[in-house]
């Protein structure tokens, strides 16, 4: 019996000292020490033992089984050590790797130009507004005395939602001027950018959808030359100092008089050249008095009161004052293109 416990020591402590896992050291217990251990078994023949021997033998199985738990103790803190050692490693977060470049974006040209628009004319007591762009019929043209029958309410150039031509994509920022009249306190200095949609093919100079600025004063005593003086100051402030301008008489529903505001050519000085198309000058805005009736509509007294108004096309104001020859550039948002601005 003797040998076999120590058969059982030697074997036992060579099995848990080569053991790499915590499952087979678990295992080893059991084989050993468990019930139906093999320790365990050797014990139960003790019974048959001699009342001299019994004794004896006690207390080697006592070492034995001791032996046997501390050394699987000792292994249970090897393993878990081990155990540890290999977690380090394996989430181990080195620091030194260069990081992944973050791209940062940055403003789109359009925008830097609305945001200078923006900023000139706050610098002149003016409110940014901003409207919807599902608009109803009533005040993209009735309101704005563009009555039915006038051309740019035909389906043909707008997009309408119902069989009535009530709602409608807004074709212009105008609508804005009777928003601003039906709920504002007067005197009113707005401008409001925006989206509008036209159905127009795209080319190099058209877009079914692009940006208009609206912008409007009414108060007492406003007149024409209150329009003139302020345009051309935007367009000093926008274009550099000494920006030549020129009104030309135009015709608008909603104002009266009516006019078209250009700047002579940066590229050639009014000589004429690709830039221009041979004109000399540039188209940026419509504009004039707003008409009498259009006040009225919107129950402010036009005895009282006067007022000017003006709407420019953002992108192409944009295009000249970034030199972009081709308005498709402006919505293709290639990074390739953004990135020079
Ligand atoms: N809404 C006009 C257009 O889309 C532009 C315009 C002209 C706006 C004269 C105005 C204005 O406010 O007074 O062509």
């Amino acid at each position: 019996m003797k040998q076999q416990l120590e058969i059982i020591r030697a074997s036992a402590l060579e099995a848990i000292a080569q053991t790499t896992a915590a499952e087979e050291l678990e295992a080893l217990r059991v084989k050993y020490l468990g019930k139906k251990g093999e320790l365990t078994a050797v014990l139960k023949q003790m019974g048959k033992l001699s009342a001299e021997e019994r004794p004896i033998m006690g207390q080697i199985a006592n070492e034995v089984r001791a032996a046997l738990e501390s050394a699987i103790d000792e292994a249970r803190i090897r393993l878990a050590a081990a155990a540890m050692e290999q977690r380090l490693v394996d989430e181990a977060l080195d620091v030194t790797i260069p990081g992944k470049p973050i791209r940062i974006g940055h403003k789109h040209p359009m925008y830097k130009a609305l945001d200078e628009i923006k900023d000139i004319f706050v610098g002149m007591g003016f409110t940014v507004l901003d409207g919807p762009e599902v608009e109803l019929a009533t005040y993209n043209f009735d309101k704005l005395n563009a009555e039915e029958g006038h051309p740019s309410r035909d389906w043909s150039d707008t997009f309408y939602f119902d069989e009535d031509s009530r709602v409608m994509l807004r074709s212009q920022t105008s609508p804005m001027q009777v928003r601003a009249m039906e709920t504002m306190k007067l005197p009113i200095r707005i401008i409001a950018p925006g989206r509008v949609y036209r159905k127009d093919e795209v080319d190099a100079t058209h877009s079914p959808m692009f940006h208009q600025v609206e912008g409007m004063v009414i108060d007492k005593g406003v007149t024409m030359a209150d329009l003139k003086g302020t345009l051309n100051a935007v367009m000093e402030q926008l274009f550099g100092e000494g920006t030549v301008t020129r009104f030309r008489p135009h015709h608008f529903p909603f104002t009266e008089p009516s006019c078209e505001m250009d700047v002579q050519c940066h590229k050639c000085g009014g000589k004429g050249c690709p830039t221009c198309k041979g004109e000399g000058w540039i188209e940026v805005l419509g504009a004039g008095m707003v008409h009498p009736k259009v006040l009225e509509m919107s129950g402010i007294d036009s005895e009282e009161y006067t007022g000017w108004a003006f709407g420019m096309g953002l992108e192409r104001l944009a295009m000249r004052r970034f030199k972009i020859a081709d308005l498709r550039l402006i919505f293709e948002n290639d990074v390739r293109f953004l990135e020079q601005f």
